[in-house]
């Protein structure tokens, strides 16, 4: 391993100072607002023969990433930084298949930053942070295994 590098997978992964993992932390939070957003206006504005059963796909996700987000801004503010209050931009949708295909590719990118976040965090001496990254990487892992099991058998 460099002094520069780490591997998680076959990716590599910059090291960061704790300057660094805050900064990542705090997009990694704006992130978990978008997604606590998304959920609720999906929920809200999802339509057809699924409806109810999406709604409650939907709304069921809301309180993981609730917390998520909780954890990552108590995080951030005991580490020394302040917790941003923005959101990453929110994909706004009115069609099924879209929205499904939109929270496919968020939970895969939060799944695959937290493994990283984690590796990173790990490197810093941050253990006991690493490992809860990694069960938020577990968390993000679950919906995405969920959302593509439910694409696969949607109607084109
Ligand atoms: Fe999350
Ligand atoms: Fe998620």
């Amino acid at each position: 391993m460099s002094e520069t590098e780490l591997h998680v997978g076959k990716k590599t992964v910059p090291v960061v100072d704790e300057k660094g993992l805050l900064e990542l932390l705090n997009g990694d939070l704006s992130r978990e607002y978008q997604a606590i957003i998304t959920y609720i206006q999906y929920a809200a504005s999802v339509t057809g023969p699924y409806r109810q059963e999406l709604k409650q796909f939907f709304s069921a996700e809301i309180p993981d990433e609730t917390m998520h987000a909780q954890y990552l801004a108590d995080k951030i503010a005991a580490l020394g930084g302040v917790p941003s209050v923005n959101s990453a931009p929110v994909p706004q949708e009115t069609d099924a298949r879209k929205m499904l295909e939109n929270i496919v590719e968020a939970e895969r990118l939060a799944r695959n930053n937290y493994s990283e976040r984690a590796a990173q965090a790990e490197h810093l001496g941050e253990i006991g942070l690493a490992n809860h990254l990694e069960d938020m990487a577990d968390d993000e892992s679950g919906h995405l295994d969920e959302t593509l099991k439910i694409l696969q058998g949607w109607p084109k």
